[in-house]
């Protein structure tokens, strides 16, 4: 059994990893398991973990009222004071805990949480603790979409919304959906046959049948509106330049129901190696050819479409990968800039359409990539939100219940 108090140390260290170096929360939550003696409680402590990274902002401030502090453990008490309790059947030993932490206490909690409203004269700063992301976030998202349209992406990217797709390379939708609601309550998708969200399941979504047989695949909705935008038709000849760890490509397959003839390149060795390995386990792998290669400078070949799936900050990632609203790495938008540019002109050399992607919020990976582009744009479509400005559009949670990203269809000139 654990006691709150390792708890506390134990995702106190998570914290410090993801605000100190970065890390994404499965990376920092597995290195400190791996230094820790004996951790029994994984799931308790991961949920835990998750909840605090994703709650950091409000947190420190109200660690900083209540404790004096704004270090990791005291904004892990913070939310023991706040949140543990739906968290644990056994509320007795929350209560306990809690008004021992109390007893040092500056202030109420209830005092603690009304200073949020104090800061309501500064909007970036307010929101930033409010709804827990980093002022850099908050300021792309008021400069872009206005203060009351960014507040309500805010808010929505909070949740989290499991899609699932339905891999029709091994069964089709009938069967998986039958497999699917043994064990899950499932909404199907409005418009998309082969798209369901989950909204309760009985286990973790990697142990569900279907998703153990890769009948079901997690696959974002804004992923799958990526290659949508493509429009893969049987008997094209695609390409797909960023493609590991091959999910979009395998949905091209899925789509063309194998028909279509799609080279799938990646720059990174382990990453195509796990692309192989996926791309024949979903069913996916006989009508794609794949290559290790920078497809910045891929030459001898000509196709008919092109996707650009770049590599990015991937700032609009927050609905799923928590550490993201707190260590957003908007310092290296320009960094992608330039390896995006140089990626989309080469895929226009390469294909007559062209479909470029970012999990990005940043304009400095999507509208200003496109800008400086010597291409058509194409319409952008129509299930996607007009871009922040010019050609293209945008996937938002608050609207697609999906993760954000930015998506252009272009044209070679
Ligand atoms: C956002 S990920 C792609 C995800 C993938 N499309 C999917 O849906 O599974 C971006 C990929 O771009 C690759 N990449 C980065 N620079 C590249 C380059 N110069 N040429 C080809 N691939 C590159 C990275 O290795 C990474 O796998």
């Amino acid at each position: 059994m654990w006691t709150p108090d390792e708890l506390v140390n134990f995702v106190a260290r998570v914290l410090y990893e993801v605000l100190t170096h970065g890390l994404t929360l499965d990376y920092a939550f597995q290195r400190v398991a791996r230094g820790w003696r004996r951790l029994k409680s994984f799931k308790v402590f991961y949920d835990v973990a998750f909840d605090v990274v994703r709650n950091y902002f409000l947190l420190r401030h109200l660690a900083a009222r209540l404790f004096g502090s704004e270090g990791a453990k005291a904004v892990v008490r913070a939310w023991f004071v706040y949140r543990a309790e739906q968290y644990f059947r056994n509320k007795q030993i929350v209560a306990r805990y809690r008004k021992r932490l109390l007893k040092r206490a500056l202030m109420t909690p209830e005092d603690a949480l009304k200073s949020v409203e104090e800061l309501r004269r500064d909007t970036i700063t307010y929101l930033s603790v409010k709804y827990s992301y980093h002022p850099a976030i908050v300021k792309t998202l008021v400069e872009n979409l206005g203060a009351e349209e960014a507040e309500r992406v805010m808010e929505a990217g909070n949740q989290t919304w499991m899609w699932l797709r339905i891999n029709t390379l091994k069964a089709d939708v009938d069967k998986a959906l039958r497999l699917l609601e043994r064990e899950a309550d499932v909404e199907p998708h409005p418009r998309l046959s082969f798209m369901v969200l989950l909204k309760s399941a009985r286990k973790p979504v990697q142990y569900l049948t279907a998703v153990r047989e890769l009948v079901a695949v997690p696959q974002d909705l804004a992923s799958v509106y990526a290659v949508l935008a493509l429009e893969p038709s049987p008997g094209d000849k695609i390409a797909d330049l960023a493609a590991a760890p091959g999910m979009k490509t395998s949905l091209i397959v899925q789509l063309t129901e194998g028909r279509a003839r799609v080279v799938a390149a990646d720059v990174s060795a382990a990453r195509v190696a796990r692309m192989r390995g996926l791309l024949k386990r979903l069913g996916a792998s006989d009508s794609v050819e794949i290559i290790r290669a920078d497809s910045r400078k891929l030459a001898t070949r000509r196709f008919d479409k092109a996707l650009v799936d770049a590599p990015c900050t991937s700032s609009g990632a927050f609905t799923k990968e928590p550490a993201v609203k707190v260590y957003p790495r908007v310092s290296r938008a320009r960094h992608y800039g330039a390896l995006q540019r140089e990626l989309l002109a080469n895929a226009l050399r390469l294909a007559e359409r062209v479909t470029y992607s970012v999990c990005s919020i940043l304009p400095e990976e999507g509208e200003d990539v496109i800008a400086g582009i010597d291409a058509a744009a194409e319409r952008a479509p129509a299930e996607l939100v007009p871009a922040y400005r010019g050609p293209g559009g945008r996937t938002l949670p608050h609207v697609h219940r999906s993760e954000a990203f930015f998506i252009a269809r272009l044209a070679r000139l």
